[in-house]
């Protein structure tokens, strides 16, 4: 009986890690798809759509999303008869389609019948209906009608062969609105922090209630800290813990929805599409519920960025992190859900992007790794909340737009590409050299934001200073969280690292130790994972690890710049310089030039058994420093750094290079003279993208 019953987990177990690459085949690599919303379009033109949708390569179709009103368009009044007509369209032109669940939408019955599905603001204003993302996932009555009309659905369509997988809900959050403090909200922190403490005695210890009074007698008295209702500062571990809940309920939201699909729903994958680069809610939380891991990219949405062509193509290095975590959570299959093919609606500008970006961000996707791409949307809507909003076509709804025209490029570079595709083909040799994983914990970056001890500080922003200067190494880069193994990597880079304990400490030691180069950078292991600093000297505990005292920071008002200079040469800081003693034997790679500290160790280098650890205590203006460093300590940890242009990219990815040019000039790709050029050609404009084998 035993034996039967292993075996079968064995069984399943396999099972479950073959089913990823049956729905995303290795050979495949890409697949192409996107959103349509059949219910704001008259039915007579659905199948000149979806006609189209096939006939311009695309392989499947999103639907559903934000549809309650028309599935449940009275309370119980379950309705598919328009879903299935546009499923059976998909299933006759050979698409697959994506469903999701419409919980970012409810109906307006269900707003005016139970009001308190709405969430709360926190100057106690309480949402209406009328836009999305107002309800509170809290809220058991919400998850109540939520669980009916999931189920429903996932009956409905679990069985059927043209639905390929799930979305859940969209881009889940509040936006702007930020969290939800409704009762229901109070009442599941409230649970959250019994459940974590046990004892109001540990709570008003580890929040360290002693200081102003903050003691509480029991948990019950406990509110979600809000600094709109206080006239300091929140205590500062009360909100680590009120964004480690919120993530929390967020991700046992995101759970509890997977779990009514899986009900019924056998071979069909789910995922949720996170935002890029949205702080209050972790991915990580949920690798083990999601089958694929998917995200929203929107470049172009107002921001300068670098030069004087950023504002049209965006930060590549804040998408780049997003594959390259994405990447290292669950099954590893990821990729953007939604991706602007033109200009947005929601920005306070919304230029038009550079010609050819929207080519360059696909195949930069396909180049880290990326396993679908979807488009948002067919097509231009012509009334409601997007007008404006640039889709797949005109308003006609039958003419390309241009970036309807770069995406049908893509497709057909996808389609060249798989009939050269050959499996497991390693990756070159001096290229995985410089492998390099990159420590991320989303509590790190929620501490120091929190509590910055200097405006000038921005955590994100520290972090993309490396990764930058990274991908200017052209080093492949795995953003990994610290279950996963470091000992695969010959660089681990841990920014910024501030909440830390024993534990970590001695595997980033015996990482070291055992040969890896381990780079931490300023603020590191200046607290315990409660957020509170520790009883030794400042940072004490990351001393033997990085052989050197750290006696002391600065920070400088703005408008004041500090400098620091590293083989001859001199750099800027403004946010953070932690003032180093290296101890007899550790090197130093760069010291202050002015302020009352003037020589003291900006950096330093400590030999650590077979390996090292290099640890950076100051965050230059550019990030020209942080870049200059990293190729020397590459260099001497043996592999050969190349220096590529900032934001001009190559990775490699199943034998192809792809190179993408974010900067202001054209740039030549670094292609061997006999290398086979796909697309594109060997100098490629800002904004163009080129591959060769
Ligand atoms: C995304 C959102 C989509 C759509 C899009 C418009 O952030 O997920 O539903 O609103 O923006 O750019």
């Amino acid at each position: 009986m035993k034996l039967r019953i292993v075996i079968a987990t064995l069984l399943f177990a396999a099972l479950c890690a073959a089913q990823p690459n049956q729905w995303f085949p290795p050979e495949q690599m890409m697949t192409i798809g996107v959103y349509y919303y059949p219910e704001a379009w008259p039915e007579s033109q659905w199948e000149r759509d979806v006609s189209n949708i096939k006939k311009f390569g695309f392989e499947y179709i999103h639907l559903a999303e934000f549809a309650w009103a028309f599935m449940e368009p009275e309370e119980g009044r379950y309705e598919f008869g328009w879903l299935d007509k546009s499923v059976d369209l998909a299933r006759k032109y050979g698409l697959k389609v994506v469903l999701c669940t419409p919980s970012a939408t409810q109906p307006a019955w269900l707003a005016r019948n139970h009001p308190d599905i709405l969430m709360v603001r926190a100057d106690g204003t309480r949402l209406n209906h009328g836009s999305r993302e107002q309800a509170d996932w809290s809220s058991p009555v919400y998850r109540r009608y939520v669980e009916k009309v999931v189920e429903k659905m996932a009956e409905h369509y679990a069985g059927n062969p043209t639905v390929w997988g799930w979305q859940l809900d969209n881009e889940l959050s509040h936006y702007g609105a930020g969290m939800s403090y409704s009762p229901a909200a109070q009442q599941r922190f409230r649970d959250w922090l019994r459940e974590k403490y046990g004892t109001v005695e540990r709570l008003n210890r580890d929040w360290g209630n002693s200081f102003w009074s903050q003691m509480y007698n029991n948990i019950d008295q406990v509110q979600m800290p809000n600094p709109q209702e206080l006239v300091a500062g929140a205590n500062p571990h009360s909100m680590l813990d009120l964004h480690r809940w919120f993530a929390s309920e967020a991700a046992d939201y995101l759970r509890f929805q997977a779990s009514v699909l899986r009900r019924h729903v056998k071979n069909q994958w789910i995922t949720t599409n996170f935002m890029m680069n949205y702080d209050l809610i972790n991915p990580a939380l949920s690798e083990k519920d999601l089958d694929i891991m998917s995200f929203t990219m929107y470049p172009v949405s107002g921001g300068l960025f670098r030069g004087q062509l950023g504002f049209r193509m965006g930060d590549p290095a804040a998408v780049s992190f997003t594959h390259d975590f994405l990447r290292n959570l669950g099954s590893g299959i990821e990729g953007p859900m939604e991706l602007q093919p033109g200009q947005v609606n929601w920005a306070p500008v919304n230029p038009w992007p550079q010609p050819g970006v929207v080519h360059a961000w696909i195949m930069r996707a396909f180049g880290l790794g990326a396993r679908l791409v979807c488009v948002y949307r067919y097509r231009q809507p012509l009334a409601g909340d997007e007008l404006y909003h640039k889709t797949m076509v005109e308003p006609d709804g039958v003419t390309l737009a241009p970036g309807g025209k770069e995406f049908i490029q893509s497709i057909k570079d996808v389609q060249l590409l798989r009939t050269l595709y050959k499996p497991n083909v390693p990756p070159p040799a001096d290229y995985n050299a410089r492998r390099t994983a990159f420590l991320y914990n989303f509590e790190n970056r929620w501490d120091m934001e929190n509590h910055k001890q200097t405006i000038r500080w921005d955590s994100f922003d520290h972090l993309l200073k490396y990764y930058r200067a990274l991908k200017t190494l052209m080093a492949p880069i795995d953003v990994i969280t610290e279950e996963k193994d470091f000992s695969k990597y010959p660089y681990l880079v841990a920014p910024a690292y501030q909440l830390i304990d024993k534990e970590l400490i001695a595997r980033l030691t015996r990482y070291a130790e055992n040969g890896g180069t381990l780079i931490l950078t300023c603020r590191t292991g200046q607290k315990d994972r409660r957020g509170q600093i520790w009883e030794s000297l400042w940072a004490e505990p990351i001393y033997d690890l990085i052989g050197a005292a750290i006696p002391k920071y600065d920070v400088l008002p703005e408008g004041r710049n500090g400098k620091v200079s590293a083989a001859g040469k001199e750099y800027e800081w403004g946010s953070w310089a932690d003032i180093i003693e290296p101890r007899p034997g550790t090197e130093m790679l760069a010291s202050y030039a002015d302020q009352f500290y003037k020589g003291s160790a900006a950096a330093t280098s400590h030999r650590l058994g077979k390996g090292r650890a290099v640890y950076v205590g100051v965050d230059s203006l550019s990030g020209e420093l942080e870049a200059d460093l990293l190729r020397t300590v590459y260099a001497a940890g043996g592999s050969k750094p190349t220096r590529l242009p900032l934001n001009f990219m190559v990775d490699w990815r199943d034998g192809f290079w792809v190179a993408t040019n974010f900067t202001d000039n054209d740039q030549t790709i670094p292609a061997p003279a006999d290398a086979k050029i796909l697309t594109g050609s060997r100098t490629i404009p800002p904004g163009g993208v080129a591959i060769w084998q």
